[in-house]
Order: structure tokens, then sequence, then C-alpha cells
């Protein structure tokens, strides 16, 4: 291993153990929620480490973070973007988002070490909920950011116990009447690259340490509610029931035999149990519903074979492929920097990368090989050798698109010049 290796290693490794015990649960698993104690440490973490680069650190009005190197973005110099999320899902793990902030970070460092000079700014991104744990909708931060989920339907979303964003963000200082979409931010995003821990086993089977994102599939959120009757648990004849947990088993049971019948991915992964006593008949139930699959058809199969329950859709993310051009020249500088070619592989897993895409934002992904191809649960792991790989990959990717910035930007303005364009 040669030593700029290991010193990747250690940057990673030291930077993951920093924010480490940030909301550890004593099993293991992570749980890190937006708005709440932990992100705030979270989000102050990210603002002196980037500080400690000399980077210029901007909140955006979706409360996502942004680190500048080399200034501001403008329209005449757009910005070369990359990061992910420091948020997780309930008992997460301590990959899935934190690898692809922690590897921009030392991606930065590596180039500024080696002197480059970009001639875009380079911008290191934090972007706000993107689990959708706590207020339920996936890539909350990119969704209001680019105007896909308006600002008075995130306000008013409620978390578990009752609190709206709104309420949320109030506590944190930050003021909802500044909350909403960030169009003039969008606009010199020139092109974005996120690095995540692979959420499966292909770069696995493939002996592949980094790999290059094709597509995500199709996704949503919908939730089911199944009334019942109140009533107690040892006088009530088991025929004279309305009991709400019965019919909601009857739910769970419905979507996965449509899931298998169809090739999708269903999963019903919360219920809200009311009045949720022990030694009390179940009034109502409110489940979750997260369906996917290669194709959006197989989502409506499930969708209409579960139709008799009026699923209420919370989120959508059509099937999204990401830029084509970008990701051969991204995987043309990653594999320069790392000496591999990198396979290219989809995914079924939802990024914020994927809103900006669909957003017409020109969006890359670069993937890290997953040893257990286990997420969303604390056995998510990555080697650090293959986080080392996944960070010289991301800093080669970063300086090619800095050069393809350049060349687009040239074509567009001979392209006006031709057609005798004038911008201002
Ligand atoms: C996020 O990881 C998702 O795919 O739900
Ligand atoms: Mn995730
Ligand atoms: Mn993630």
């Amino acid at each position: 291993m040669t030593d700029d290796t290991r010193a990747l290693e250690q940057r990673v490794a030291a930077m993951l153990a920093e924010i480490s015990p940030v909301g550890r649960a004593s099993g293991g698993g992570w749980s890190r929620f937006a708005w709440t104690d932990e992100d705030r440490v979270l989000r102050e973490w990210f603002t002196a480490k980037s500080r400690e680069l000399g980077l210029t650190v901007d909140v955006d009005r979706a409360g996502n973070i942004w680190s500048w190197w080399g200034g501001r973005p403008t329209p005449d110099r757009p910005g070369v973007t990359t990061g992910s999320h420091l948020d997780s899902v309930p008992g997460g793990g301590e990959f899935d988002g934190p690898l692809g902030v922690v590897s921009a970070l030392a991606a930065v460092e590596l180039l500024q070490d080696g002197g480059v000079v970009p001639e875009h700014p380079v911008g290191v991104v934090v972007f706000s909920d993107e689990e959708g744990a706590r207020f339920g909708i996936a890539c909350f931060g990119s969704r209001v950011l680019t105007g896909s989920l308006s600002a008075e339907e995130a306000l008013s979303r409620r978390d578990a116990a009752g609190t709206t964003l709104s309420e949320a963000l109030r506590a944190e200082g930050v003021d909802p009447e500044d909350y909403g979409a960030d169009p003039d931010l969008v606009s010199v995003i020139g092109a974005h690259i996120e690095l995540h821990v692979e959420q499966g086993v292909a770069l696995g089977d493939l002996d592949a340490p980094v790999g290059v994102a094709s597509h995500i599939w199709p996704h949503g959120r919908w939730e089911v509610t199944v009334a019942g009757e109140a009533n107690h648990a040892g006088t009530t004849p088991m025929d004279r029931r309305s009991d709400a947990m019965v019919r909601a088993s009857e739910f769970v049971l419905a979507v996965r035999d449509s899931a298998v019948a169809h090739d999708a991915s269903a999963t019903v992964g919360r219920l809200r149990v009311e009045p949720n006593g022990v030694n009390v008949i179940p009034s109502r139930v409110t489940a979750s519903l997260d369906v996917r699959a290669p194709g959006e058809d197989a989502v409506e199969a499930v969708l209409d074979d579960v139709a008799d329950f009026a699923p209420v859709r919370q989120s959508w993310t059509p099937g999204t492929w990401f830029d084509s051009r970008l990701r051969e020249v991204v995987a043309e500088g990653a594999a320069e920097a790392t000496g591999q070619e990198l396979p290219v592989v989809g995914t079924g897993a939802g990024h914020d990368a994927g809103v900006l895409q669909n957003h017409g934002v020109p969006v890359s992904m670069l993937f890290v090989r997953n040893g257990t191809g286990a997420s969303h649960t604390p056995a998510e792991h990555a080697e650090l050798s293959d986080c080392a790989l996944g960070v010289k990959a991301l800093a080669g990717a970063l300086v090619s698109v800095d050069r393809w910035l350049t060349t687009v930007q040239a074509d567009t303005v001979q392209a006006d010049a031709v057609q005798g364009v004038s911008r201002g």
C-alpha cells in the first residue's frame, strides 16, 4: 500500500470516528434525524471541518449546507458539487450518507495538497433529511431546494410526536418564513457527483472496489390508514370485533404477495397503532408503504393490487437515468486517478442526486463496495482500503468534470455566437 493510500484511509477513519458517537444507540445502530440535537452536532461538525479546509460555508433556503472552495458559483462560473447526507434511518449504518460527505472533504483536501486549482468553484454539500425518517418524505432537502416539494407542504409535515417541520425549524433557530426553494443556487450547479456506499452486492460480485451509477429505480412512499373500533381485549368476543391490526396484517401480506408477483420491492416498515395498548383492540393503524421496481409498470401493478386499502401518496421519484456524458467524464477521471476501470451499476436506493438529475442538473454517482451488501442496518460496511480508492476516484472525477465544464461552457458561448444569441 502506498503512503498516500494509507493517509487517505486514516483521514476517512478519523472523520468517521469523530462523528461515530453521534446518535449511536447502545445496540449499535445510528439514529440521526433532521433538526434534532444530533443533527445540530453533525451540522456544526461539518461546518468546522469545512472551515479547516478554508471553505466558505453557506446554508441554502432549504437547510442544506454548501461549503465552497474557490469562491461561490456564479452563472459564468458554475460549481462542481459533491457530498451526501449525515442523517440516518432509525438504527441505520455508519456509511450511508456520511461516507459521501467524508469522502468529499477528503477529496478536496487531497486536491488542495496536490496543488490543484480548479477553474470552477467546488462545493461540498450536506443535504438535509435525506432519509425522511422524521417527516416521512425522503430527500426532503433536495426536493425543497429544487421546488419539487413546496415550502407550504414541507412546513406542515408532522413527525411522530406531532411536531411540524415549521416548529422544528424554529426550535433550531431557523425562520420558517425564509424556508423554500432556491432556484438561483440550483441554476449555478454545473455538475454534481455523489459518492455513496453501495447498498447491495453488485460491486462485491464484480470484485470491484468502486463503481459508477447508471440509474435509480422509480420509487415512492404511500400511507394507508385502517380503521377499527377500540374495545376491551378480555371482554369483547372474537366474532364481535373490528380490529384494525388484523386488517392491517392483511394489507402487509397483500403487499408482500403483490411485490413477489410483479418483481417489485415493497415494504411496510412502520405501523402507528392507536390507542397502542396491550389490552385494547386497535381502533386505527397507519401503515407506511415503500414501493420500488425496475420499471414504473411494476410499481403501479402493486398499487393496483392494494387499491382497496386506499394508499395515499406521500412522495414519488420517477426512474432516474444519470447524465451519460457526465458518467463518461467521471469514469475517465476516476480511472485515471485509481488505475481501475469502473463498472456501471444501477440501484434501487434513492438519493438526493436523483432529485437533482430529475431537475435537469447533470449528475453522476460513485459507489464504494459494501462488504456485507447490507444497508439501513449497522451491518452495512465498507473496507477502509475501498473508501480510500473512493476518495481517489472522486478527486479524479472532480478534476475531469472541472475540465469538462470549461469545454461545455466554451461550446455554449461559441454556439450562442454563431446563432447571435445574447445573454443578459
Ligand atoms: C434511501 O436510502 C432510500 O432509498 O430510501
Ligand atoms: Mn439510506
Ligand atoms: Mn444515503
